[in-house]
């Protein structure tokens, strides 16, 4: 089954609304660079690398869009979709990479029509989005050999399809291990407090007949005490030049046990996530969401209320703990800044 997370459709971005899945399967419509920078705010799309071919759109909606109006008109217009873009979300450098890319290419064809410039930038948001896959492809096959026959595999949130513009990067590795004929098993964190790993990478696992088994954030630790965890393969929004790795709240207390029940931990991360220009994971901006999503749901409220309630939504696990990087130009084992160095200038 191909999910197609994103896609162009009669002139308009088109996205699964991931709030709502599994229960219900619908595309939104998009028309402009901050319709769908609140798309990416209200995590209708979600998972850096999507978040990026998402943001790489509205930059192309936002031209078709200005092409009929003045140059200065369409400069002021297209500069005010990017910066509505980049205030979106903060963690995922994915979007900043792709709003970047968007400039550059901008900046080459500056000189021609703006019915030209738009026609550029969409040619080239269809190019991230065709790019993405095929990176995850060649991620997937380098994860998929570190994966013994049998495996069973522990994952945190979304890092599938649904987070990138198909196959994925953590469940990508899964893909490309049973297409390689292996019997591997998935264990899905929950991930709450939006729960992606119990609504989406579940759902995904189970349409394509992988076997996935579904736990609660805290039964981890358990699982991996009497052995039932070969190994650990995560996404991630951002690592730093010395390898630190921000992922999904709840991935540096998976890093812990795997370390201490000597289970690897593997963080499959597309070379658009390393972000040079931070040297380490505490300089990654972390996005506090609202209390809401850890009240209750909609209008239930579980917890008491007056209490005080935090939400950071991403957490940073040490380079120390992280067994191996998995991108795609290969897996790089210890992560830190030489190696990572490297492997960018390579
Ligand atoms: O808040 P989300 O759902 O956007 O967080 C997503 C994650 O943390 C993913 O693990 C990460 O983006 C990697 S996706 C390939």
């Amino acid at each position: 089954m191909k999910v197609e997370t994103l896609r162009w459709f009669n002139n308009r971005l088109e996205m699964i609304d991931q709030r709502i899945l599994p229960a219900a399967f619908e595309y939104l419509s998009y028309y402009t660079a901050s319709s769908v920078a609140e798309g990416i705010r209200h995590m209708v799309v979600r998972g850096a690398p999507a978040i990026g071919v998402a943001a790489a759109y509205g930059v192309a909606l936002e031209a078709q869009h200005l092409q009929e109006k003045s140059a200065d008109d369409f400069k002021s217009g297209m500069e005010a979709g990017f910066t509505v873009l980049a205030a979106s979300r903060p963690t995922a450098v994915n979007l900043f990479w792709a709003l970047q890319r968007m400039r550059k290419v901008w900046e080459s064809v500056a000189a021609q029509t703006t019915q030209q410039i738009a026609q550029r930038l969409l040619a080239e948001a269809h190019e991230i989005l065709a790019e993405d896959i095929r990176i995850n492809k060649a991620m997937g096959a380098h994860g998929a050999a570190l994966l013994k026959d049998g495996a069973r595999v522990l994952t945190h949130c979304n890092a599938g399809a649904l987070a990138t513009a198909g196959w994925g990067t953590a469940l990508g590795v899964f893909r490309s291990a049973v297409e390689a004929g292996k019997k591997i098993s998935v264990i899905a964190d929950e991930t709450r407090p939006f729960l992606q790993g119990a609504r989406l990478t579940a759902w995904e696992m189970v349409q394509e007949n992988i076997p996935v088994t579904l736990i609660t954030d805290n039964m981890s630790g358990h699982l991996m005490a009497h052995g039932e965890i070969d190994a650990v393969v995560v996404g991630t929004d951002r690592v730093a030049a010395n390898g630190d790795v921000a992922n999904k709240i709840g991935t540096y207390m998976v890093a812990v046990l795997a370390k201490r029940h000597n289970i690897p931990f593997y963080v499959a991360c597309p070379l658009s996530t390393i972000d040079l220009n931070i040297a380490s994971g505490k300089d990654i901006p972390i996005e506090e969401r609202s209390v809401e999503e850890v009240k209750g749901f909609r209008d239930y409220h579980w917890a008491a209320e007056g209490v005080k309630i935090r939400n950071p939504a991403f957490d940073v696990t040490p380079a120390e703990l992280v067994t191996g990087l998995i991108t795609e130009k290969g897996v790089v084992l210890a992560p830190d800044v030489h190696n990572i160095k490297k492997l960018m200038s390579a």
